[in-house]
């Protein structure tokens, strides 16, 4: 397709002539799904990939995208077609990566090439069953005079190439590059157009890599997948329910092992906390959690147990790196910052979990048993609960602390030894 031949309008949403149905004439077919031979990556895609899919991929630069999505489309080249069109980075640059992690690379097919009008007449020829474009941010339509990376560019082009993907049935993966300047256009401007939005989120310190689908037309959404970042690559974590735990040799103040849920499975997570005397105004701090919500639950913990931290700052960390938005996080980080406000560790083989309501009541969250049972698998003796969330029968190796309101968690944990 050229300027001068602009697109036909796109009758249906396949690209098929569009005719009204009853609901009850609709065959269900379920999506044909292909493995991408990295089984994280197959999680947060909800089992697969699915064909014509768009799916977006977003992260900080140097978090591992392309390293990801080269190995993806490498496993894929055994079976299927694959074409993997780079804006950024030269052939050279691209096979370096692929050979140095030892890859299969006869059918790993690449492109060079930034002009969307060049990448869909390649694609025609090349007739790819996944495509992935690093990154969406260099891609340009000739349709349009601003620059690479300007939103409009960066839509125009994206819509582009969704549509591509709907008419032929061809899975692409865009890349896009979280960017903290307004120059480039961030992959936020892409979500609403494509079907799967996974970023990639964590320390990048640390060698481990989570991707979380944050929008999924075909699964879940705050799927995780998690992965180990060595000289080969991004390796699948298929067990990461212990990762995201700084075991201490001594119990520490402040520290605190909470059992969340994101996406499908329960996953162990340390919150740290510090609390010290404020200079000035007190300072609420977090990373990885919603700072509004421990302000609230500080305000809860002085109503109705009576413990003031106002002079106080208190600065929260989820270990890892990785955010956690779930409300089960309200006590285990409630009773971090209290631990560390009077100095006392909690027990080291306590995990807690629990919503706090404004009222004082301590709420039961999805899945109590799945968590605790996780927990006693790593080795857990003890758990701090909501009463809804008591076991029906007795967990084996797990003993269970059950409450109803904040100020009896207070209470269990004084009692502790
Ligand atoms: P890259 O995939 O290029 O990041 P992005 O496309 O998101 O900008 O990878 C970035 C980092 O990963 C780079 O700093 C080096 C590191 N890395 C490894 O540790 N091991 C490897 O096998 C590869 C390919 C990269
Ligand atoms: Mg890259």
């Amino acid at each position: 397709m050229t300027a001068s031949t602009p697109a036909p309008r796109l009758a249906g949403y396949a690209g098929v002539r569009s005719e009204v149905t009853s609901a009850k004439d609709v065959e269900l077919v379920a999506e044909a799904r292909t493995g991408t031979g990295l089984s994280e990556l197959d999680r947060v895609l909800g089992g697969g990939l699915v064909a014509g899919s768009v799916t977006l991929l977003g992260g900080d630069p140097g978090i591992g995208k392309s390293t990801l999505l080269v190995q993806c489309l490498a496993n894929l080249s055994l079976s299927r077609r694959v074409l993997y069109v780079t804006g950024e980075e030269s052939l050279q640059q691209v096979t370096l990566r692929a050979r140095r992690l030892g890859l299969p690379e006869d059918g790993l097919r690449l492109l060079a090439e930034t002009r969307v009008e060049a990448i869909l007449e390649h694609a025609a020829r090349e007739k790819p069953d996944v495509m992935v474009i690093d990154s969406i941010q260099t891609i340009y339509t000739e349709l349009l005079n601003s620059a690479p990376g300007a939103v409009a560019q960066v839509r125009e082009s994206a819509a582009r190439l969704v549509r591509h993907a709907k008419e032929t049935g061809r899975s692409i993966f865009l890349v896009g590059h979280v960017t903290k300047e307004g120059a480039l256009a961030g992959p936020r401007v892409l979500e609403h157009m494509v079907d799967t939005v996974l970023y990639f989120e964590g320390d990048p310190g640390s060698r481990f890599r989570v991707i979380r689908a944050v929008k999924n037309r075909f699964g879940a959404v705050n799927e995780l997948g998690v992965f180990a970042m060595d000289d080969k690559g991004l390796k699948p974590v298929a067990n990461p329910s212990a990762i995201f735990l700084s075991r201490h040799p001594e119990p520490v103040s402040g520290s605190v092992i909470m059992v969340v849920r994101e996406g499908t499975r329960p996953i162990l997570v340390e919150a740290q906390a510090l609390v010290d005397t404020a200079h000035g105004n007190p300072r609420r701090v977090t990373l990885g959690l919603e700072q509004n919500r421990l302000a609230m639950m500080l305000a809860v913990m002085h109503r109705h147990s009576g413990i003031a931290m106002f002079d106080q700052d208190v600065y929260v960390n989820v270990v890892g790196g990785v955010r956690v938005s779930e409300t089960a996080a309200d006590l285990p980080v409630l009773l971090a910052a209290l631990s560390s406000f009077r100095d006392r560790p909690l027990p080291s083989d306590m995990i807690v979990f629990g919503e706090i309501g404004l009222a004082g009541e301590v709420r039961p969250v999805s899945n109590g048993e799945e968590r605790m049972r996780e927990a006693v698998k790593l080795g857990f003796k003890r758990a701090l609960v909501p009463g809804g969330n008591r076991p029906k029968s007795a967990i084996k190796g797990l003993e269970v602390h059950a409450v109803n309101r904040l100020h009896e968690a207070v209470d269990t944990v004084a009692e502790l030894d």
